[in-house]
């Protein structure tokens, strides 16, 4: 998707001194990542919410630690340069001022991507070329060899925007997006991004803490909300049990000691939750599935995983807590069918009326003083449960609109909220 292509005050260079990175976000996500990103850069940081994104000014140092800790960005990057263009020759003009040199050596990859708003290019692999042209023949002349092209794992990921008349290109410091937290090997049908999961709980306000109360997620699948929420609970920071592309490039390398340090301090950090975080699924083998990958995120013990159809569960125990928090995707019905007790099968639009009208009426019977967060891109969802939502906040599933529609339920009401 093509973004902003220049942020305020962009500078290129090696990475010495303070630059405006760019973290891009999923779209309804930019406020929530401009306060992620205030917080882990410390008071007094300059983050602004831009379209798709946050430019926040910073250095190498601010910019590995926001690759370590940021649940919400899907990417960090450096920028190289920006400037107009009208051709694929203003582009090969605005690379070549980049000093290659410094970023990387011939023995090395790359690999440019290219994200295009109201672009006059007629061809966007042409423009990712010539870029690729610019740092090649930049290293050639400088030392007499080129580096070669590696589009599944290059040492320099860069990532060039174009917009009607600007272009700004960027080095990608994460390399594999961020939300592959390196935990994942076990998915269902439709999971969660983990950013978009971690979008959830930030849009509700669940930071982990002892005052936000126990959180459940009934219907699991591959356990995505549950493990970032026990994550946070424990402290854990998202890329802890991952790479990133910084660690390979030469300005980044001289900043190992600050790197293993931030590593360090943020390993340092991993605590005992202090509250207690449930989930579970109607299929064991999603359950089973769920179990493990919270295992290999360091979670397994903060979590208590139970399978059961959500329209028989009733709150887990959870002592000196009253009430908490649900928080679900449901399935969307033209993706999966909500499967109850084996007598009842959901199928099709009428029937997941039925299912959401009848988990309703369960929650109001069971969770009175719970606060359910449910993210559906069904926009008539409140009406189908028939629960008066206090909250609905835009967020986007991959390309699908969705709404997080938040309900305060009461005993036995015809209305939450
Ligand atoms: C859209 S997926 C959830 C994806 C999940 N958030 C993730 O990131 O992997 C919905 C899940 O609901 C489960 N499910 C369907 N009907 C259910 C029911 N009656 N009770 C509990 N879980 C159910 C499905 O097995 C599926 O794993």
């Amino acid at each position: 998707m093509a973004r902003a292509p220049a942020g305020p005050g962009a500078a290129g260079g090696p990475a010495d001194g303070s630059v405006t990175l760019f973290l891009p976000c999923s779209q309804g996500v930019e406020v929530l990542l401009a306060d992620e990103v205030r917080a882990i850069a410390g008071d007094g940081a300059k983050a602004e919410a831009g379209r798709g994104g946050v430019f926040v000014a910073g250095d190498a140092v601010l910019a590995m630690r926001l690759n370590l800790e940021s649940r919400l960005a899907t990417r960090v990057l450096w920028p190289l340069a920006e400037g107009p263009y009208r051709d694929e020759h203003d582009l090969y003009a605005l690379a070549r001022r980049v000093p290659w040199t410094l970023w990387i050596t011939p023995a090395q990859t790359l690999k440019v991507d290219v994200s295009a708003r109201r672009s006059p290019l007629t061809s966007l692999n042409f423009a990712a070329l010539r870029v690729k042209d610019a740092v090649c023949d930049h290293l050639r002349e400088a030392t007499g060899a080129r580096p070669s092209v590696d589009v599944r794992r290059p040492d320099l990921p860069l990532l060039l925007f174009v917009g009607e008349t600007d272009a700004a290109l960027y080095a990608d410091l994460a390399g594999e997006p961020l939300f592959k937290r390196g935990w994942r090997d076990d998915t269902g049908e439709a999971p969660l991004k983990e950013t978009l999961a971690a979008a959830m709980l930030a849009a509700a306000g669940w930071r982990g803490r002892a005052e936000d109360g126990p959180l459940l997620d009934p219907m699991c699948g591959a356990g995505t909300i549950a493990i970032e929420a026990a994550q946070l609970a424990c402290g854990i920071a998202p890329g802890l049990s991952r790479r990133f592309a910084f660690e390979r490039l030469a300005p980044f390398r001289r900043h190992l000691v600050a790197w293993r340090q931030i590593h360090a301090e943020a390993k340092a950090r991993v605590r005992t939750s202090a509250v207690p975080v449930f989930a579970g699924d109607v299929s064991f083998r999603m359950t089973d599935f769920a179990a493990r990958n919270a295992q290999r995120a360091g979670v397994r013990s903060a979590i208590e995983f139970k399978t059961a159809d959500v329209l028989q569960r009733s709150p887990p125990a959870a002592p000196g807590f009253a009430g908490g928090t649900l928080m679900l995707n449901p399935p969307y019905g033209e993706r999966i069918e909500a499967k109850g007790r084996q007598s009842q099968a959901f199928e099709g639009a009428e029937a997941a009326g039925a299912f959401f009208a009848q988990l309703a009426a369960h929650w109001k019977r069971e969770y009175a003083g719970w606060t359910a967060w449910v993210l559906s891109p069904q926009m008539r969802l409140p009406s189908l449960m028939r629960l008066k939502e206090s909250r609905r906040v835009p967020l986007w599933n991959g390309p699908i609109e969705c709404r997080l529609f938040r309900f305060d339920l009461v005993a036995g009401s015809a209305r939450g909220g």
